[in-house]
């Protein structure tokens, strides 16, 4: 798959469901509507990886009642969603930790990977009590690991070999994403976004649709990029001469 990787911060859902009276979880709930409507509406405007946060490891910190009522959703997400998601060449992956999710969630997460495991059409990466801190210490840790058992020595630890550890072989986002006003990263694939363009729109995540994302695909394309050099790559005359160039085709071209 080589077309585009968009990562998203899905915020705002509080805020949502504060403006209408009503209780936060029901802003979450809104905000399942706004992820069918993006994972259906990314094909066709040329996305192969959705990276969407939904839970960080930082979202611990609230309360019980909240964080039972996201796992919730997300359990009956992945039941409800799988047959739609394999019917529509959809494969579901998790990143983040995996431990501490509560098990029937966990369950259904699980079994929602395996039954779309041979989706080819969009790869929907959920990151889940995740942290993009953690994610790069584990790959400093099975680096060490290898160190250990001796298959890889210390002077071999690069940044290429980190890199490759951190994304597993999947392309970097082309696009960054965040809804609701905030700009910040609040702990998302801090390596990954080295290069990424980012996007902020006021829409709270509940509200945003598929021509929202259109709209911030058009504005990735506007970008020029350099990647460091001095060649300049206008999003947009890149996508209008392949559509859906990833970041890594491109960085090749430019090479
Ligand atoms: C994003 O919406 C959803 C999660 C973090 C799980 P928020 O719940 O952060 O909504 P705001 O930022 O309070 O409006
Ligand atoms: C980031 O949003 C996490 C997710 C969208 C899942 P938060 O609302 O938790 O982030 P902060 O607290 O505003 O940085
Ligand atoms: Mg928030």
């Amino acid at each position: 798959m080589s077309g585009l990787h968009v990562a998203i911060v899905m915020d705002g859902n509080g805020r949502w469901a504060r403006r209408r009276g009503l209780p936060r979880w029901r802003g979450h709930l809104a905000g399942v509507d706004s992820v069918r409507d993006v994972v259906r509406g990314s094909p066709d405007l040329g996305v192969t990886t959705l990276t969407l946060y939904a839970f960080s490891s930082d979202n611990w910190k609230r309360p019980p009642t909240e964080v039972g009522r996201l796992f919730w959703l997300l359990r009956e997400y992945c039941r409800r969603e799988q047959e739609e998601l394999r019917d529509n060449g959809v494969r579901v992956t998790a990143i983040g930790r995996r431990d501490r999710i509560p098990r029937s969630a966990l369950a259904a997460l699980e079994e929602a990977e395996a039954f779309t495991a041979g989706g080819t059409r969009l790869h929907l990466r959920l990151a889940i009590d995740y942290s993009a801190r953690w994610a790069i210490s584990q790959a400093a840790r099975e680096l060490a690991r290898r160190v250990e058992r001796g298959s890889l020595a210390s002077g071999e630890i690069s940044t290429e070999l980190l890199h490759k550890e951190i994304t597993r072989l999947v392309p970097e986002p082309d696009v960054l994403v965040r809804t609701a006003a905030e700009q910040r990263l609040s702990d998302f694939l801090l390596w990954e976004l080295a290069y990424s363009e980012l996007v902020f729109t006021p829409t709270l995540w509940p509200d945003f649709r598929r021509e929202h994302l259109a709209l911030a695909i058009a504005e990735f394309q506007r970008r020029e990029r350099r990647f460091g050099g001095l060649v300049a790559v206008q999003g947009s005359q890149e996508v209008r001469a392949a559509p859906a160039a990833s970041a890594s085709a491109r960085r090749r071209r430019l090479a």
